[in-house]
């Protein structure tokens, strides 16, 4: 089911013509709602090779039950006290560990059960796996990133090309709610999100896909904060039994699939995610996502957001002050951490 077409990011085909290499993934926070599936997805992608399966509970279990499917990467569980076994020699460290929403929460402010999980992983990351591709899944993205480098920051190790926030179920969920509107298939129908990954912080740049030709006033309002809220129809669905599990390591998934395309020497694999940029630096905007050509050390080129409708134009007005307050929290908590 894995790797696609270059600048396609919603659309999967099932074999790839890169270089073979050996890539070991490492999955941290493997044992729960996002960890379990996408473990199982990264099984199912011909390009890895090893998978490194680690939780605080329950890992070595999902291990053991991935392990039986007969594709190639080599599957095995760690423990709580075996995180530095778990990344050695890993290339690419993908983490969905953390506390997800609960209705009537936002996933705006850092919450520090999840900031505390991501500043000890990252120093797990700095001391045991300096080079691997960080794919942050968990939330708040926009402050969990900027925490992680700031914790490799201080063991010396950041490099901003390797470090990357996981926006792709935005990608995802803009095809899909994108062509229920139009009535068109969603392989065909890729939306560029840019921005971050919270609220009025994702924005979809509809006006750049033909396919939203014509859905303008109130169904494009409609369809715009349905993209940026969508996470909250999943958190109020499940009622309090979590936030989106699946549709995230389908997306995850994907997004680790096209970092390995690149690292294999792929060319042409662009696609938005949350990185060190220098697109809104001159406003104090460190980090932002928008679409990233990937290649075999990470980031190979960070693309401008392109030409803006009006309406678009607002919406990244509305986005860069949360952002930036969202990334400064982030940084702050690491300052004020021991
Ligand atoms: P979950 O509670 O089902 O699973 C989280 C797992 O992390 C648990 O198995 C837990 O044991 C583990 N964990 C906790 N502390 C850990 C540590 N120190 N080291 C390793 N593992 C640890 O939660 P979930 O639904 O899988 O969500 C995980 C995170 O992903 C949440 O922060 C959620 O908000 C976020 N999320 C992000 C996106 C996105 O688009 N980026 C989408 C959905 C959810
Ligand atoms: C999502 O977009 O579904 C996730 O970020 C989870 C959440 O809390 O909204």
């Amino acid at each position: 089911m894995f790797a696609r077409s270059a600048l396609k990011t919603t659309t999967l085909r099932s074999f790839s013509t890169s270089a073979r290499a050996e890539r070991k993934v490492a999955v941290l926070g493997a044992g729960g709602g996002i960890g379990q599936p996408l473990s199982l997805l990264l099984k199912t992608d011909p390009l890895v090779t090893g998978l490194s399966l680690y939780d605080i509970r329950g890992a070595p279990g999902v291990a053991a039950d991935i392990s039986h499917v007969n594709t190639p990467a080599v599957t095995k569980g760690y423990e709580q006290a075996d995180l530095a076994s778990a990344l050695a020699g890993a290339e690419v460290v993908v983490i969905p560990a953390g506390v997800p929403r609960k209705p009537g929460m936002t996933s705006k402010t850092p919450q520090n059960t999840n900031a505390s999980i991501v500043r000890d992983l990252a120093k797990a990351t700095a001391e045991h796996a300096p080079q691997a591709m960080v794919l942050i899944i968990s939330n708040p993205v926009n402050s969990t990133v900027p925490i992680f480098a700031e914790v490799l920051k201080k063991h010396g190790v950041f490099d901003p090309k390797r470090l990357f926030g996981v926006t792709t179920l935005d990608v995802v969920r803009s095809s899909t709610f994108l062509s229920e509107v139009q009535g068109t298939k969603p392989k065909d129908t890729d939306v560029t999100v840019v921005g971050g990954h919270s609220g009025v912080t994702i924005v979809p740049l509809l006006s750049q896909t033909s396919v939203a030709k014509g859905v303008q006033g109130e169904p494009y309002k409609a369809l715009v904060k349905r993209i940026q809220f969508g996470g909250d129809e999943v958190v109020q669905a499940k009622a309090g039994a979590g936030s989106a599990t699946l549709s995230m390591a389908y997306a995850g998934a994907l997004f680790a699939n096209s970092v390995i395309r690149g690292m294999n020497g792929e060319k042409g694999v662009v696609t938005p995610t949350f990185v060190k940029s220098p697109l809104y630096e001159d406003q104090g905007i460190e980090y932002f996502s928008s679409n990233v050509e990937l290649g075999t050390s990470g980031v190979e080129k960070i693309h401008s957001v392109g030409s803006l409708s009006a309406e678009e134009e607002e919406l990244l007005a509305a986005c860069l002050p949360d952002l930036k307050k969202n990334i400064a929290k982030g940084i702050e908590f690491v300052k004020n951490s021991p």
